[in-house]
Order: structure tokens, then sequence, then C-alpha cells
């Protein structure tokens, strides 16, 4: 088999575990690495800083793009396909705005355009909603996938408020200078509008009324959730509805014991649920080597095969709210509750709603799921 040439767009972490993990092979050779200062980089690597050098190159087979944003990734990524190159990309905001578009380009042009480390960085999950669980309709996926809300939400519940504990996050460069996307859940919708439109062939661009993140959760709340066996993760659900489909990013009690509340560090757990079973994958979802895994593995496949011929299909379901229970709380959860119908269940400081109570209410809601 001919040696494949690969062009690399960006050379930050994800892009240095890619040039590590190719080290160790020698079927596929870089040609070429974009970087915009090349003076902060090893001088033995083939840098250019124009971009055209590797788009246009006949010899270049595969662009794999790790820069990150939406401009100028877009614009790249769309030239590189139309120049008859297939692409991987880890970049999750291009390819929750723009999947489709991109993977019908890939077609028209004979090209593969495979985005695995674009969800759950090391852990195969886009591979296997494409091609391992197809064989009965999927109802639901959903999962924990962004570390530094797990590290946050951890730092809280032992006593740290909420700017502190995301100060340390950034600290230990678990955080971003600028952590938005993260904390206010958006990396996490970006996510599950892929696995969504993987699940479902219905791509949902998320809006912000199906996305909240960790901003107004309060220490004080996990700390009196952890003394009543409960914990609280970021968690993301897409599920299948009769019209629509179900689209939600919240933060979101479970027992404790719940698989995602024993996750460490940046591993991530998605649950994919079918009529077949649930299917549970977890593993790292960060880090440059882990991440770099996925991306030679879409590397591999595109060299063993050009996938995704096909046209694809992608219904247009409108997204909806899910319906899930609440615990809630006052601002002080030690505090006795307004009054509330007896119809809810209450305890001391806390009570169990079927459905969302009006925001004038005051209280603190959070999503509740028991399994
Ligand atoms: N880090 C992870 O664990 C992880 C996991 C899964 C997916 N991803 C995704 O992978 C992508 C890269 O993430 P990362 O963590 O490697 O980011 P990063 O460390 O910030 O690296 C991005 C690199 O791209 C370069 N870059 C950005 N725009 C460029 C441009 N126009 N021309 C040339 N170089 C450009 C940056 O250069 P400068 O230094 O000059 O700005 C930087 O070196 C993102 O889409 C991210 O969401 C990351």
């Amino acid at each position: 088999m001919k040696t494949t040439r690969i062009g690399i767009l960006g050379l930050g972490t994800v892009g240095k575990g890619v040039v590590e993990a190719l080290g160790r092979q020698n079927t596929v050779v870089i040609d070429k690495i974009l970087v915009r200062e090349p003076y902060r980089y090893n001088s033995d690597l083939p840098l250019t800083t124009n971009v055209w050098e590797i788009i246009e190159d006949p010899d270049i087979d595969i662009v794999v793009e790790v820069m990150g944003g939406v401009d100028p990734a877009y614009e790249y990524l769309s030239s590189a396909l139309h120049s008859g190159k297939s692409v991987v990309t880890a970049n999750k905001e291009v390819v929750a705005r723009y999947g489709p578009e991109l993977m019908e380009l890939a077609r028209q042009n004979r090209q593969g355009f495979l985005f695995e480390a674009s969800v759950g960085g090391g852990i195969p999950i886009l591979d296997a909603l494409t091609w391992h669980l197809r064989a009965t309709p999927i109802h639901a996926v959903e999962g924990v996938v962004n570390g530094t809300t797990n590290f946050i939400l951890n730092q809280m519940e032992q006593g740290m408020e909420f700017s502190a504990a995301l100060q340390r996050a950034q600290a230990l460069g678990l955080a971003e200078q600028n952590p938005s996307a993260d904390v206010e859940g958006w990396d996490s919708a970006r996510k599950l509008s892929i696995l969504a439109g993987l699940a479902f062939s219905s791509w949902i661009h998320a809006e912000k009324e199906h996305v909240l993140g960790i901003t107004h959760v309060k220490s004080c709340h996990l700390r009196r959730l952890h003394e009543m066996g409960f914990g609280l993760r970021l968690v993301a659900r897409a599920q299948r509805q009769p019209s629509s489909i179900g689209f939600v990013v919240a933060p979101t009690v479970y027992p404790r014991g719940h698989r995602y509340l024993k996750l460490a560090g940046s591993q991530n757990a998605i649950g994919i649920f079918s009529e077949a079973g649930t299917t549970w994958i977890e593993g790292p979802g960060a880090g440059g080597i882990a991440t770099a895994s996925s991306i030679i593995a879409d590397i591999q496949r595109i060299r063993f095969s050009i996938p995704d011929r096909e046209p694809l299909f992608f219904e247009d379901f409108p997204a909806a709210d899910i319906d899930d229970s609440y615990l809630i709380f006052t601002e002080d959860p030690y505090q006795p509750l307004p009054d509330i119908p007896d119809s809810l269940q209450k305890g001391a400081g806390y009570l169990v709603s079927p459905h969302a109570l009006p925001p004038e209410t005051g209280l603190v809601q959070y999503r509740f799921r028991i399994q």
C-alpha cells in the first residue's frame, strides 16, 4: 500500500499528539504543518505559515485540522475537500455547525470527512454510533462529555465556590483562559449535536433554551446533595420523541454510585440506549495523545476505504425539552421552602417535582434522574 501523505493545520495540544503518535509509524508521512509562528517550534518539523501550500499540494492526501474555531477552519476544510483531499478534524465547533454540508461535500468529491476526535477525545464513540450500533433504532444518547466541569463540580462539592474552582482549573491548565464554552454548556451542546446527528440522522443546532451550564450552581447545594446521597454532573442528553428530538444540556442530579459521579480527571462517559440494550463507553475525553489516537484511527479508515459514499439524509426534526423530574432547593438549601402544594414530595429544605416550577418562585432547580 502506498504511503499516505498528510498536512496538519495547527500544532497545539492535539497537533503535537498527532506528530508524536505518527512518529511511531512509517505508513503515514507528515508533509507540512501549518503554524502561525514557526520560531516557537522544533525546526526539524516541516512547518509552513501558508495554508495553500497544504491545500494545493497535489502530493497531500489527507488534511488533519486541529486548530479549533470556525473561522478560518471552515474555509480551509471546505477548500481541502473541493481540491480533492480527505479531511480529518477534531473541531466540534465546525462539525456541529457544518457537519452535514461538509459530509456532502466530501461525498461529492469522493473523499472522506471524519471527526471521531470531536466528541469524547480518545473514546471511539462516533465509530460505534456510525457502524456498530445500527442494528436497532437508538432512542437516546447521553453523556458527561466535558471534563472541565467535572473538575469544577468536584472542587465545589468540597466547599470551593464556583469562581475559585474555575480559577483553580485554569491554573492547572484544565480550563481555557476563556472558559465560557465549557462552563456555560456550549462545548457539551456541540458534542451533543454531533452525537444526536449520527444517532437520529437529524442535525440539531442547539438553542439557548436547551443549554444550561454550571455557572449558577452553588457549593452549598453540592454539599447538601452529598449529605442526601446524590451528586451533580453537567449531562448532555438527546432522545427521540414522537415529533421532535429532545435535546438538553443541564446540571443533573444522580444517586451516589452512578458512573458519572465516579469519573476522574478528563474521563468522559457516554451511554447509547437502543432496543438492543444500553451500551456505555468510557474513556479519556481529552488530552493530546488520547485525542491523536482517534485522529489516527480516522486516517487509517480513510487509507483503507473511502467512507460515506452513499448520500446522507438528515431529517429536519425540531429540538424540544425533555420531561425530567426536578430537585429543588431554596438559595440556602437548609432553609425551609416557601408554600408549595403538598402533593409534591418534600424534605427538609428540598422538594422533588415532576416538572420545573415557574422561575418567579426564585428556587434553584436541578434536573433529577435516578438512573
Ligand atoms: N485538547 C484536547 O484534549 C481536545 C480534545 C478533543 C478535541 N479537541 C479539539 O481539537 C482542536 C485543537 O485543540 P487543542 O487543544 O490542540 O488547541 P490548542 O492547544 O489551542 O492548539 C491549537 C493550535 O492551532 C493553532 N492555530 C489556530 N488558528 C490557526 C491559524 N489560523 N493558523 C495556524 N495555526 C492556527 C494555534 O496556534 P497559536 O498557538 O499560534 O494560537 C495552536 O497552536 C480544537 O478544535 C479542540 O476543540 C481538543
